[in-house]
């Protein structure tokens, strides 16, 4: 997890930039934040836990002296978020500074040694021993850019990395394996970054670093090189998102913008269209497809399977990326992989993904350009979300949702659900215009300590994903479940005060759902019932309901029912005092296993 930046900048302070840059980067960690600038006298270092606004108030970040700088966004992993395990981190004599992302494995043993040559350490942090390999190397006359690359032999794990020396006080360096790293290529400013939109306010010309590569910034510009310090002539990108396009617009939480913006996201979405008939082209002889991916991309995976084994008969398994390499998979030549990951980044399902990579064809179906997924793929399609800021995700899960909608139409030639695809998002602004009866709802059930969610077939993923929703950025306790398994079992604990939200769309498992609904109604559960705008529905005798369009069949559902079910996490959230954006102890990309 977390986030870094750097900067070399001509004439102009760093530390202002640096905050500005680094705040986009608190959707990857928000538990410290830190810089660290140079000038002719040092490094200068500012640093704290807590939320960028919290500790820039106390210590106002962006007073701070030089041209050059690295800054942190984290999200704890060895050691308690504080100041002391805070990014940047130095060696003892103050002549090094490093961010980093990533895990070092093998820091107890360095660390150990270390200390035995005599070496300090402040925090309990992995990466502190970083900047003292730095300057071990150093001290024995190496230069920064070979001090690095030795220091590099020595670390074990995963790493993004920026790093300045006193010694240099013009010039970053910069590595990668495993981690997420760009450049960006100013006029005259030059900057590394986790993440593209953290720099898109300066720059819109990208590189995107791939593992083993270093990068060096300097006042003269950017040069890249490859693990034998070979240098490397890179492509650069440019990126068509603004910065705008990452920010609020008006809305009081990115997550509640997000949800609004899903039919965009959709109708840009549907555009990859062409890109996946012709990998289904390329595609030969498969005779098995198994999707892998974690949290909200494995509940799109799951849909994928109902799609893809009802409509093309092909069979298909969903596999959770962490236990992936626990399943006998049986995976061979003849089968298609596919990973669905907004990020790119997610550890488990980068791993799935190499060990994949060994036997079969893999498909990518990811959000951000450019991130490790879409390198490591033999095919990528893109959800056309535009970035997503809000640690839930809601329009990636959307628009993972039309990729899946769209591999399983062309391959089963479904000519009828292709063209039934653009009406959706003119049903979706449907729901967003009755969003105040969900703010209603909302306030009713605030303080329920348990939910459940139910919901047959297709509508079943949906149950899961609505239960996700809450439980992250309410806090409140939810479970999913296929309705009609309730009655084996956690039927036992429904009573009058849990809430269940029952997903029932017209079609075949209509009335079998509604027959759930009843047992838990008799049992005294109040029931919050989504369904389809007919009398029927309308006049069904239940707490509370919300009705959508009757044209969105079951097949169609999974795109448009799970809306209400995010804006009802949304405003419980808000009603419970809490910030959704930044639920507790989560963060937007899970670069650890
Ligand atoms: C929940 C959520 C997570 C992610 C999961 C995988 O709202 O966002 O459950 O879906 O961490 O992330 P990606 O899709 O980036 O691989």
């Amino acid at each position: 997890m977390c986030g870094i930046v750097g900067c070399i900048l001509k004439n102009k302070k760093a530390a202002p930039v640096l905050l500005d840059c680094i705040t986009k980067l608190e959707y990857r960690g928000y538990d410290s934040v830190g810089i660290a600038t140079l000038d002719d006298n040092g490094i200068h270092v500012k640093k704290g836990s807590g939320q960028i606004k919290e500790v820039d108030e106390k210590i106002d970040l962006s007073n701070m002296l030089g041209d050059a700088g690295i800054a942190h966004v984290r999200w704890a992993t060895h050691g308690i978020p504080n100041k002391e395990n805070s990014h940047p981190h130095l060696d003892e004599n103050e002549n090094i500074a490093v961010v980093h992302n990533g895990i070092i494995e093998n820091y107890g043993d360095i660390r150990e040694s270390l200390e035995k040559e005599g070496h300090v350490f402040k925090s309990q942090t992995d990466t502190e021993v970083i900047p003292h390999l730095i300057e071990k190397y150093m001290s024995s006359g190496l230069d920064l850019e070979e001090a690095l690359m030795e220091t590099l032999t020595i670390i074990r794990g995963s790493y993004a990395i920026g790093a300045i020396s006193k010694n240099n006080p013009n010039e970053i360096i910069s590595a990668r394996k495993d981690s997420p790293l760009i450049v960006g290529v100013g006029d005259n400013e030059y900057f590394i970054a986790s993440d593209a939109p953290a720099i898109l306010n300066y720059t819109n010309k990208i590189i995107y670093i791939d593992n083993g590569e270093i990068v060096i910034l300097n006042e003269e510009g950017v040069t890249v090189k490859d693990s034998k310090r070979n240098i490397l002539d890179k492509e650069v990108n440019i990126i068509n998102w603004t910065s705008d396009m990452a920010e609020k617009e008006g809305y009081d939480y990115f997550m509640l913008k997000e949800i609004h913006e899903q039919n965009i996201a959709i109708k840009n979405t549907l555009i990859e269209k062409d890109n996946i008939k012709e990998i289904i082209s390329d595609l030969d002889n498969i005779n098995r497809i198994c999707f892998v991916a974690c949290g909200t991309s494995y509940h799109a995976s799951l849909t994928g399977k109902y799609l893809i084994e009802s409509m093309a008969g092909i069979p298909t398994d969903v596999v959770l990326a962490s236990e992936f390499r626990y399943s006998a998979n049986a995976l061979n030549e003849n089968t298609l992989v596919i990973f669905i990951t907004q990020s790119g980044e997610t550890a488990d399902t980068l791993k799935a993904l190499k060990k994949a990579n060994e036997t079969s064809k893999t498909i990518a179906i990811v959000n951000v350009l450019g991130s490790s997924a879409t390198r490591e793929a033999d095919y990528v399609i893109y959800t056309k979300a535009g970035p997503e800021k809000g640690v839930a995700a809601t329009k990636t899960y959307i628009s993972q949702l039309v990729c899946i909608y769209l591999f399983a139409a062309i391959l089963a030639q479904n000519k009828e659900l292709l063209d039934s695809l653009k009406k959706v998002p003119s049903f979706i602004e449907g729901v967003l215009e009755n969003e105040s009866k969900i703010i209603e709802i909302a306030k009713k059930y605030k303080d329920a300590r348990d939910f459940f969610f139910i919901g047959r077939g297709l509508s079943y993923p949906t149950a899961l994903e609505g239960a996700l929703k809450l439980k992250e950025i309410t806090y409140i306790h939810a479970e999913g479940y296929a309705a009609g398994e309730l009655k084996h079992g956690p039927l036992a604990l429904i009573d009058n005060e849990i809430p269940v939200v029952v997903i029932a769309p017209p079609g075949d498992s209509y009335d079998k759902t509604m027959s759930n609904l009843e047992e838990v109604k008799a049992r005294g559960a109040e029931i919050i019932a989504i369904g389809p705008c007919n009398d029927e529905f309308i006049k069904y005798e239940v707490a509370d309901s919300f009705c959508i369009d009757d044209e969105i069949s079951e097949i169609l559902a999974p795109i448009v029912y799970i809306i209400p079910l995010q804006l009802l996490s949304y405003y419980i959230s808000i009603e419970r005092g809490l910030d959704p954006d930044k639920p507790k102890n989560l963060a937007k990309c899970v670069t650890v296993e």
